[in-house]
C-alpha cells in the first residue's frame, strides 16, 4: 500500500489531521489499534477552546458540537465556602464547549468514512521503518495479515502509550517531566447538571469538579490517591466525599443521581523534544501531557495537527519544506504555555500532603487574589480559553 502521509492512531489528533489533509487534497492512511466502537466510547476530555471550535467549524466537522454542545461563557472557583465567577465572554469575548472527546471522535469518524478515507481499526504489531530516508514505511498485521503501507512521512498521534515517540533516535532528545502525587476520581450520573457552568473547587479534602456532559449527565470528579482503587468507593462514599468539598456557604447543593461509569486517572506534566525526526513528526499526546486541570489536552493535540496540515499543505503545494522544518519550534511555543497554565491550575487548587501551613496559607491568598485582581482573572481567563 502507497500514501501520502501515514497516520498511527485514530484520537482526536490523527483523525483530525487526516480529515484536514483530505480536505487539501493530500492522501492519509490512519492506523488505529483498538476497534471504532472502542473509540467512539471511551470517555475523556470535554471541554473544547473557542479556537478548537473554530477548526472543526471550518473543516465542516462542526454540525454537532454547535447543536449539542453547551457554549459556557464562564466557569465559577469554589474557595472558602463561596463562589467565584470567572466571567470569560466579558474577560476575553471568548467562549468554552462543553462536547464529550467522544463525540469529536465520531464526528471525525463519520466524516473520513463518508469521503472514502483509509481509516484500518484493530491493528496490530506496528512498526515504523526509514524515517530518515524520503520513503518511510509502516508495517502493521491487520485481519491476520502483515502488511505495509509506504508513504511521504509518518506522523505518530498514537498517545502517551504509542509506539512513534520510542521510535524516535534517542541522541538528542529531552524529556520534561513532572509526575503529581495526586489523581483524579471521575464518575458519570445520570442526573440534571447541578449548576449552569462547571464549578472547579479547591477544599481542605481536596480538589473536586462540577462538569457535564447533557441535559441529563453529569460528570464530577474529585482528587484522589493515583493508587486507590474504584472498588474502595462505593457510590455513598463518593457522594459524601463530593458533598463535603462542593456544598459551600451559599445553600447550593449537588444533585445526586445513578452513578453509571467510574474511574481513576493518575496526573503528569510531560513535554519530549523534539517533536520531529527525519521524516517522522509526533502529534499530541505521543508528544506531550498536562494534567486535566486547564482541560487542555485535547486542545493542544488540535494545535499540534492544525500546524503540520498547514506544514504539508505548502510542502506538497508550494515544494517548501519551510513550516515543517520548523514544527517542534512553534508547536512548543503553545505548548508550554498550556504546560505552564495546567501546572498553575493544578497547583492552585489541589491539597498536596506535605505543604506546609505557609504553603497553604499562600495557595488560599493565590486564589483571592486571582478574583479580586481583573488582571489575574483575565490572565486566568485568556489561558482557559486559549486566547493565545
Ligand atoms: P489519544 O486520544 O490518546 O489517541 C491515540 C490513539 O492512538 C488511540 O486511539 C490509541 O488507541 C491509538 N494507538 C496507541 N498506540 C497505538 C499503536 N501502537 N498503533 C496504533 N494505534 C495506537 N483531557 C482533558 O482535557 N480532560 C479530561 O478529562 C481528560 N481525561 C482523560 C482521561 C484519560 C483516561 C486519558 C488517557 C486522557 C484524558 N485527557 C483529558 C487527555 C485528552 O483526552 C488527550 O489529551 C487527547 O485524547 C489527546 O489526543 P491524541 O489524539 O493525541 O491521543
Ligand atoms: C472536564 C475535564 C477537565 O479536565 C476539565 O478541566 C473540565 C471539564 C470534563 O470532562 O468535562
Amino acid at each position: 500500500m502507497r500514501t501520502q502521509v501515514a497516520i498511527i492512531g485514530a484520537g482526536p489528533a490523527g483523525l483530525l489531521l487526516s480529515h484536514l489533509l483530505h480536505l487539501k487534497g493530500i492522501e492519509s492512511v490512519v492506523l488505529e489499534s483498538r476497534l471504532r466502537e472502542d473509540i467512539e466510547s471511551t470517555i475523556r476530555a470535554g471541554v473544547l477552546e473557542q479556537g478548537t471550535m473554530d477548526i472543526l467549524e471550518q473543516a465542516g466537522v462542526g454540525e454537532r458540537m454547535r447543536t449539542e454542545g453547551a457554549l459556557h461563557e464562564g466557569f465559577e472557583l469554589l474557595f472558602g465556602g463561596r463562589r467565584h465567577r470567572i466571567d470569560l465572554r466579558a474577560l476575553t469575548g471568548k467562549a468554552i464547549t462543553v462536547y464529550a472527546q467522544h463525540e469529536v471522535i465520531k464526528d471525525l469518524v463519520a466524516a473520513r468514512v463518508a469521503a472514502g478515507g483509509c481509516l484500518l481499526f484493530g491493528v496490530r504489531d506496528v512498526a515504523i521503518h526509514g524515517m530518515s530516508s524520503d520513503c518511510p514505511s509502516v508495517s502493521f498485521v491487520h485481519e491476520g495479515q502483515l502488511s505495509q503501507v509506504e508513504a511521504d512521512f509518518v506522523i505518530g498521534c498514537d498517545g502517551s502509550q504509542g509506539v512513534a515517540r520510542p521510535a524516535m533516535p534517542q541522541a538528542g532528545r529531552k524529556d520534561h517531566q513532572r509526575i503529581y502525587p495526586f489523581g483524579w476520581f471521575g464518575i458519570l450520573v445520570e442526573s440534571a447538571p447541578s449548576a449552569a457552568e462547571l464549578i472547579y473547587a479547591r477544599h481542605e479534602r481536596g480538589f473536586a469538579l462540577v462538569s457535564t456532559r447533557s441535559p441529563t449527565v453529569q460528570r464530577l470528579y474529585f482528587q484522589c490517591d493515583p493508587r486507590d482503587s474504584v472498588d474502595n468507593w462505593p457510590d455513598e462514599r463518593i457522594w459524601a466525599e463530593l458533598h463535603a468539598r462542593l456544598e459551600n456557604r451559599e445553600g447550593w447543593r449537588l444533585n445526586e443521581g445513578a452513578i453509571f461509569q467510574k474511574n481513576i486517572i493518575g496526573m503528569r506534566s510531560f513535554v519530549s523534544t523534539p517533536m520531529q525526526s527525519g521524516r517522522l513528526f509526533l502529534a499530541g499526546d505521543a508528544a506531550h501531557i498536562v494534567p486535566p486541570t486547564g482541560a487542555k489536552g485535547l486542545n493542544l493535540a488540535v494545535g499540534d495537527v492544525k500546524l503540520l496540515a498547514q506544514g504539508l499543505e505548502q510542502f506538497y503545494h508550494r515544494g517548501n519544506d519551510g513550516e515543517l522544518a520548523s514544527y517542534t519550534e512553534n508547536a512548543l511555543k503553545r505548548i508550554w504555555r498550556a504546560e505552564y497554565f495546567s501546572w498553575w491550575m493544578t497547583s492552585m487548587l489541589h491539597t498536596f500532603d506535605d505543604a506546609s501551613s505557609f504553603q497553604r496559607e499562600l495557595q488560599r491568598a493565590e486564589l483571592e487574589n486571582v478574583v479580586a485582581s481583573r488582571a489575574l482573572a483575565t490572565a486566568l481567563a485568556e489561558n482557559y480559553v486559549g486566547a493565545f
